[in-house]
């Protein structure tokens, strides 16, 4: 009997990274995958305790797969991610259904686990920062079941250093860990020999990429070059001991033959060097976007959060990007209600985010991540309602920006690089044009997933756009695999 899986993602870039691989160790170990939770002899709630919410809707979802798991004792249940790293012990104390509970420097293990759990009961294993450095941790590119054919995450460094007020990721995912920097580069070019495009390069402050390479190196000996961490690209250069720079990292993903697009998310503000810009600039099939996180747009509050900028010196970087990169696209994250914010504080966040003309903005209500500083500020919390009303006021401004953005695009040709049917109306492809934008497509015989086009735009909204098919630039890389008689 072939067992079969189901993953369920609840949170972020790294969190869907985490699931991929989740999936390619499952397909690799013989498992079939499943949509749905009847049919499933593994689930696995892969969990994120930066989005909101997270707690509550694992333990909604734990709740109602108690009944199935009542009925069917055979099923096994997993949580994986940041939330049961953090939550371990409480996940199966509320939850005594759940067979195993992981975290994220252990995904590589989940099938052993899964294993010894029907073997033994249920297996907690948390691998603590200490014992990151099996090289395993990180998700090689390869071993992953890709949601999109043509389209990757590269995980090219886990961890912060940085300590921000509200945020609970250094605390879960430990100090600032780099993958070296020829192994990346390696990963790349395996993933274009198998038809990828698209590569999205992630990480939890990629922009920092190297940096703890360049430490290390230079505290065991100055004289030492470590060719497979920090790459040969640049052995006479006098400064090649600052180097691998994220900048190296674009370059060198960009000039793989067959990666059309290179992405990365999510940057610093603080650490947005000119080299990086300039690798952007310079390096034709990095895309022309730019998510740059502000959190706030008063400079008490982005004091308060630890961010390491002010709020002119944000906009001062944006406009560097601006002006180094043609038509490029700029979006954000903001928090509202972070603990102590005023109403003259809320203000100059709306005229930032007015200032910034943002192309789209993901916008979160302060909530409190135990364990973080502002978490422990109880009695400068916003009241929910004034932060629920501003939430609100800063809704709108970011969806006038994206539409006045959007509108500028109308009767204009964009490549863009087709994902898939449309959720709403199959007879409609999706893709995104180089800005990130989502375009829908009346569909055409040749417009199958991983198609470059060139696409007139026709009509606007705040959140896509619609197109109308010109060409067709270059027909989906991956070849269908014809299955192979032996002998
Ligand atoms: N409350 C609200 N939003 C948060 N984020 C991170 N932590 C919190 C929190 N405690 C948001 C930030 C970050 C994004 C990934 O999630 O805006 O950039
Ligand atoms: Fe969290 Fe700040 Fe690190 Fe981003 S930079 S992961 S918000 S601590």
């Amino acid at each position: 009997m072939v067992r079969r899986y189901q993953i369920r993602t609840y949170g972020c870039q790294m969190n869907e990274a985490d699931s991929e691989r989740l999936a390619g160790l499952f397909d690799a170990d013989g498992y079939e995958r499943t949509d749905r939770a009847d049919d499933a002899d593994v689930i696995v709630l892969n969990t994120c305790c930066i989005r909101e919410n997270a707690d509550n809707r694992l333990y909604g979802a734990l709740g109602h797969l108690k009944a199935l798991k009542d009925g069917r004792p055979d099923l096994q249940i997993a949580v994986a991610g940041c939330l049961a790293q953090k939550d371990q012990e409480l996940i199966q104390q509320r939850a005594g259904h759940v067979d195993v509970v992981f975290g994220t420097h252990n995904v590589h293990r989940a099938p052993q686990l899964l294993a010894d759990a029907r073997q033994h009961g249920p297996v907690i294993e948390i691998l603590d920062a200490a014992a990151r450095d099996d090289g395993e941790m990180f998700p090689t590119a390869l071993a992953t079941t890709r949601e999109l054919d043509h389209a990757a995450w590269l995980t090219i460094q886990v961890g912060c250093d940085n300590s921000c007020a509200f945020c609970i990721v250094p605390a879960v995912r430990g100090p600032e860990l780099s993958r070296p920097f020829g192994d990346l580069v390696a990963d790349a070019v395996r993933l274009a020999a198998d038809g990828v495009q698209e590569i999205t390069l992630l990480g939890q402050n990629v922009n920092s990429y190297g940096r703890d390479i360049t430490t290390a190196r230079r505290r065991r000996d100055p004289d030492v070059e470590d060719a497979a961490a920090a790459g040969p690209v640049w052995a006479d250069d006098p400064a090649r001991r600052a180097r691998p720079l994220f900048a190296d990292l674009l370059r060198a993903v960009g000039a793989v033959s067959g990666i059309d697009r290179v992405r990365y998310t999510s940057p610093h503000p603080k650490d947005l060097r000119p080299e990086t810009l300039a690798a952007m600039a310079e390096t034709p099939a990095v895309c022309e976007h730019l998510h740059l996180p502000v959190q706030s747009g008063s400079d008490a509050v982005l004091a308060a959060m630890h961010r390491g900028y002010a709020a002119d010196r944000y906009l001062d970087k944006l406009a560097a990007a601006r002006a180094a990169i043609d038509d490029l696209a700029v979006s954000t994250d903001i928090i509202v209600g972070f603990p102590g914010e005023t109403d003259a504080d809320f203000d100059a966040t709306l005229e930032l985010a007015a200032a910034a003309q943002y192309d789209y903005a993901y916008t979160f209500q302060y909530s409190p991540r135990p364990g973080t500083e502002a978490a422990e500020r109880t009695e400068a919390y916003v009241d929910p309602a004034v932060t629920n009303d501003r939430y609100e006021r800063l809704r709108t401004v970011v969806e006038r920006s994206a539409l006045a953005q959007h509108r500028a695009r109308v009767g204009r040709n964009e490549e863009v690089l087709i994902e898939a049917p449309s959720k709403k109306d199959e007879r409609v492809m999706s893709g995104r044009t180089r800005q990130n934008k989502l375009v829908h497509v009346a569909a055409t015989e040749s417009l199958r997933p991983g198609t470059l086009a060139t696409v007139t735009v026709t009509d606007a909204a705040a959140h896509y756009l619609h197109g109308e098919l010109v060409e067709v630039l270059a027909s989906p890389r991956r070849r269908t695999k014809i299955p192979v008689v032996a002998g």
